[in-house]
């Protein structure tokens, strides 16, 4: 059957019909391709740096945490009377008291303007009097428990913008957070499954990615974790994988990520660095290389090195 437009046609006037049709729908389709192609160029162009621009990233491996690290988020925020706004949800509680998530320990050490601010509620996210605090806010940190409740609470409401102005806009300010609190900083959500902890590649899978094209893990040492990133790079492997211990933590800013705390962090980076010499060792596969940077080491997160 044709078409009405095409019925009363000649043969010759018929052709030359469908030619103009498949001539518009040819103009059509490259238009649209063209704007495809820019729109995929804006979204994927990338940004020289893994971290953040202005502000800087606190990724600690949970666990109980020394003073220093609280105290080097309030410095890196301004100093004790920088506004700081603490995010507990991840824990899962009911309710929050005014303490929560480390809020307590913040004021201890004499930050002065301290909000806990909490909602499981997508929509109250998504609201201008709930995100008034962050306005103002230098410092969020988030608190540990499981990081898919922050995806689902957060991830694309005002609420997420608002975290981002923290952390880029007004000068750069600081995101820290430990455990679930670290992860959610990658751009790869590990450890999202709302079933088990014990799944890294699980039914949530997007973080809020302060840190861009990474995974993080958490508690790696203690709880022998070293492992279980490859279960992400299987799948994943652009991505480029980290994790801290207990009680230790990456500072980022840009691309550099310095290592502060008790015990270890770990790089996935599909290579290796030993401070003995880099090639005098017999590695496994390159697939299940990883290595460990402790207090005052640098990694360069653009050149994928550490600095010596
Ligand atoms: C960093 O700050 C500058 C100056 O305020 C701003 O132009 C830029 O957009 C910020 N970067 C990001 C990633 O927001």
């Amino acid at each position: 059957m044709l078409p009405p437009f095409l019925t009363d046609l000649s043969p010759s006037d018929l052709w030359a019909a469908i030619m103009h049709k498949m001539g518009i729908l040819t103009n059509a389709l490259l238009a649209l391709t063209a704007a495809t192609a820019s729109l995929t160029t804006a979204l994927t162009t990338p940004s020289p740096y893994v971290g953040p621009e202005n502000g800087t990233l606190v990724v600690v491996g949970g666990g109980i945490l020394s003073d220093s690290i609280y105290q080097r988020v309030i410095d890196l925020a301004g100093g004790p009377s920088a506004p700081l706004v603490v995010i507990p949800t991840a824990d899962g509680a009911e309710s929050y008291d005014d303490d929560a998530a480390g809020a307590g320990t913040f004021r201890r050490l004499g930050a002065t303007d301290v909000t806990v601010l909490h909602t499981y509620d997508r929509s109250v996210a998504n609201t201008e009097a709930f995100v008034a605090p962050l306005l103002r806010a230098k410092g969020v940190w988030f608190g540990g428990g499981r990081q898919w409740r922050l995806v689902d609470a957060y991830a694309g409401t005002l609420t997420e913008a608002a975290f981002w102005d923290v952390l880029e806009a007004r000068g750069g300010g600081v995101i820290g957070g430990s455990s679930a609190g670290a992860s959610i900083q990658g751009s790869f959500l590990a450890r999202g499954d709302t079933a088990s902890n014990q799944i890294l590649v699980g039914d949530h899978t997007v973080g809020f990615g302060f840190m861009r094209d990474t995974a993080i893990d958490q508690h790696v040492l203690v709880r022998n974790r070293m492992f279980d990133m490859f279960d992400i790079l299987k799948v994943r492997p652009e991505l480029f994988g980290f994790g801290c211990d207990e009680n230790t933590a990456f500072v980022v800013a840009r691309n550099d990520a310095e290592v502060m705390g008790a015990t270890y962090c770990v790089i996935y980076d599909g290579g290796f660095w030993s401070r003995e010499g880099s090639d005098m060792k017999n590695l496994p596969n390159p697939s299940s290389v990883f290595f460990l940077l402790r207090e005052g080491d640098r990694y360069d997160l653009g050149a994928r090195k550490v600095v010596e």
